[in-house]
């Protein structure tokens, strides 16, 4: 890590590439490895290919095409559409200099588009058949008036799609301040939520209002509201977000995933623990944590003590005075926490028995085989 940090990334740029190339590689395996005819990735927002002059470090879509050329599981892939969308002339000049030696691979057709997202993939989207093709998406704009929920729902409605976002909450929150005289503006932020009636910008300057001085509690207003608009209007099953801070722990923006599937939520979260270097009442990464602690191997082992206990209290309260199945519990954390499940977290919770399938009690004290149930202490 260290040495690529010399160049022209800050550390959370990489983090950000980190996530989005781990979820690449598990995502190319699953899909390969069920057999699909077609596989999709869309780079939104697909930036110059480079950063810097010269040979430079690899933007999202040289992320994506060295991840597929160098996967273990490269010889099965099937044919994979990568859609690149870029708005500059000069960074799409470059981008497309940049992917040149992908074309040459006979089961990728890279498709480099000029213009605005939105109405280009709309277009896209209306001509191709992209139904029941699993889409993995990348949006990655510079502000946060540039991806509606209305594209997000649509992608979505193709089923097995999975879409990272970069959600810009420290811009927004100042842009809420500026849309009470720009109705422009506002109209953008309605539709950045998928809504109309300017719900969330009139509760954040209620918010505001109650106490200025609460920024946290603001931007976990918005956090939240667009969680909920993911799920609600643009139609995803499973959500889950990280924190980029800057170097003086400062917030920047939010990487947002939602998906339709499962598996998609538990290959992301897997992904974001690997890249995260903060606390753990959240998933994120700082540049300053990352200078003071990454290279202290003793931090990092006291931290996966902290989430295990965070995660076991969890299930504590969840599930107190409660008989509940290994599988609802698993899911549970998978879907509905910050945490990636492990065992271990089951025993950590201390529960009062666990039970196999049959009724009879588990050998192994403290393990819980697929079925067994788990009975909660109350608290
Ligand atoms: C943050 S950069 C992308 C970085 C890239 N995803 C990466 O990780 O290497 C955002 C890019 O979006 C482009 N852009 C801005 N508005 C756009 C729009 N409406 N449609 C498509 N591209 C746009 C900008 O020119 C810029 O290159």
């Amino acid at each position: 890590m260290a040495t690529f940090f010399e160049e022209d990334l800050a550390p959370h740029g990489y983090a950000k590439h980190l996530i989005l190339k781990s979820h690449i590689e598990a995502w190319l395996a699953i899909f390969t490895q069920s057999n699909y005819n077609h596989l999709v990735y869309i780079d939104g927002f697909a930036g110059a290919g480079r950063y810097g002059d010269g040979p430079g470090k690899p933007g999202s879509p040289l992320v994506f095409l060295s991840s597929w050329k160098k996967h273990r599981l490269y010889k099965n892939f099937p044919e994979t559409l990568v859609i690149l969308i870029e708005k500059d002339d000069e960074n799409r000049e470059k981008l497309t200099a940049a992917v040149e030696e992908y074309q040459q691979e006979e089961r990728l057709k890279i498709k480099i588009f000029g213009g605005d997202f939105t109405s280009l993939l709309e277009k896209e989207l209306d001509e191709r058949q992209l139904h029941r093709q699993p889409i993995l998406a990348f949006l990655d704009p510079f502000g946060y008036t540039q991806i509606p929920m209305t594209i997000i729902r649509r992608l979505m409605s193709y089923g097995k799609t999975d879409i990272l976002i970069n959600f810009m909450t420290h811009g927004l929150r100042r842009g809420i301040g500026i849309s009470v005289r720009n109705a422009g503006l506002k109209e953008k932020i309605n539709a950045l939520f998928g809504d109309t009636d300017d719900r969330v910008q009139k509760a954040f300057l209620e918010l505001k209002h109650e106490n200025s001085r609460d920024v946290t509690r603001r931007l976990k207003f918005l956090t939240g509201s667009y969680e909920s608009a993911l799920k609600k209007k643009g139609g995803a099953n499973y959500t889950i977000y990280f924190a980029m801070k800057g170097p003086k722990n400062d917030l920047i923006y939010h990487l947002f995933f939602a998906t339709r599937h499962l598996k998609g939520q538990i290959v992301m979260k897997n992904s974001m623990y690997r890249a995260r270097c903060s606390n753990d009442e959240e998933l994120s990464f700082s540049d300053r944590d990352y200078f003071r602690f990454e290279h202290t191997n003793l931090a990092v082992k006291a931290r996966k003590e902290i989430w295990l206990e965070a995660a076991a209290k969890k299930l504590k309260e969840k599930y107190a005075g409660q008989r509940v199945s290994v599988e609802e519990v698993e899911h549970y954390i998978w879907a509905e926490t910050i945490f990636p499940f492990r065992k271990s977290i089951v025993t950590r919770a201390e529960p009062h028995r666990i039970v196999n399938k049959d009724g009879t009690p588990c050998k192994r004290k403290g393990s819980a085989p697929a079925g067994s149930m788990i009975t909660f202490r109350s608290i």
